[in-house]
């Protein structure tokens, strides 16, 4: 098969290049590179199939379906910092939701069936019940980010209906780890999730790390999220592609291991895998952080027959590893 990856010179997009081309598949990946690295590409051996561009630029589109014929599409392209959309709503409606209406219009117009879309557990905004499945909370984002990923799923369900174009929306929980032989990983330069920011100290890069909120009605006062390891979930995508081109259904998928982990047990983690006794400062909670939230994925587990492999410390210590010897990131 080949696919158009959008966003594949990213964190999940290139570590999703990567199983696709490692399953026979060929790619063309469009990447305006404002947050990707064309090392990342080099590091697997595919930077000629790197198109730079941007999923807002229509006639680049056609073009690139055109000439390379892709039978379906990733698409991860897209802002992912929802305190930045709380600032810059503007920057996230228009980058997460009208390019990928421009991108939509160029898989109509060229007749490519098939997308696997990017969304997020953010779409969920404070839920009620957990764990948190495709059912059980209505959709409710308490951020331009979150919305800007809802927006997307509602338009994919009337793409489907007027032109029949068919998606899976994949709803990562919180997406951390690294190649389990550190080939490529995240550049931690623009990161600010809790696994990398804890590593940064951990390898001395910060001299601490702050835990806001110590008394959440959790096991241990502080928040609980679902990580995911970014290996499972490229995996994902490729089992949803697989469902795709086998049912020809729309639909959508909560994606996380089911296992929430507190903030501690993260720092726990990553204090013991890296052997240093890092600093922690408590501080009091942040507005807008829920207390916990998690994800129940066994709708992918039943109908993609996919399920996380890897666990917490798994996450944690290919993230070191990769880390520690990308201390510059990409840059290294
Ligand atoms: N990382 C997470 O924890 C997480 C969680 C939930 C959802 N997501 C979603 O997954 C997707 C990928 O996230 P990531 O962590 O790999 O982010 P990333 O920033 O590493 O990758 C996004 C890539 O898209 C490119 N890009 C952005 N807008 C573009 C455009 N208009 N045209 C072409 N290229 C463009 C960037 O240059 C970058 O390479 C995003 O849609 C994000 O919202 C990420």
């Amino acid at each position: 098969m080949k696919v158009l990856v959008t966003g594949g010179a990213g964190y999940i997009g290139s570590h999703t290049v990567r199983e696709l081309v490692e399953r026979g598949n060929e790619v063309v990946i469009l990447d305006s590179l404002e947050l990707g690295y064309r090392q990342a590409l080099e590091a697997l051996g595919v930077s000629d199939k790197l198109v730079v561009g941007d999923t807002s630029d229509g006639a680049l589109l056609d073009r690139i379906f055109q000439e390379h014929k892709p039978d379906a599409v990733i698409h991860f392209a897209a802002y992912k910092n929802a305190g930045e959309s709380m600032e810059n709503p503007s920057k996230y409606f228009s980058n997460n939701f009208s390019a990928t209406i421009s991108l939509l219009d160029a898989m109509v117009r060229n007749q490519v069936k098939y997308i696997v879309f990017s969304s997020s557990c953010a779409i969920f905004g404070n839920v009620q019940q957990l764990p948190v499945n495709e059912e059980n909370n209505l959709p409710n984002p308490e951020s331009p980010y979150g919305e800007s990923k809802l927006l997307v799923e509602k338009a994919l369900k009337w793409y489907d209906v007027a032109y029949s174009l068919k998606s899976v929306s994949l709803r990562y929980f919180n997406v951390a780890g690294s190649a389990l032989d550190t080939k490529i990983g995240e550049d931690w330069s623009v990161s600010l999730n809790l696994i990398p920011v804890t590593l940064k100290a951990a390898l001395g890069v910060t001299e601490a790390i702050k835990v806001f909120g110590t008394d959440y009605p959790t096991r241990d006062g502080t928040c609980i999220r679902d990580y995911i390891h970014v290996v499972d979930l490229a995996i994902a995508h490729l089992y949803a592609l697989d469902y795709l081109l086998k049912t020809s259904q729309s639909t959508a998928y909560n994606l996380g291991t089911g296992d929430g982990s507190t903030v501690k047990e993260v720092i726990d983690a990553a204090k013991s895998i890296s052997g240093v006794d890092f600093k922690v400062i408590e501080v009091p909670r942040r507005p807008g952080d829920p207390a916990a939230i998690w994800a129940d994925s066994s709708k992918a587990e039943r109908e993609l027959g996919w399920k996380a492999q890897y666990n917490l410390d798994d996450m944690v210590r290919s993230a070191y590893n990769w880390h520690k010897s990308h201390l510059q990131g990409w840059k290294s």
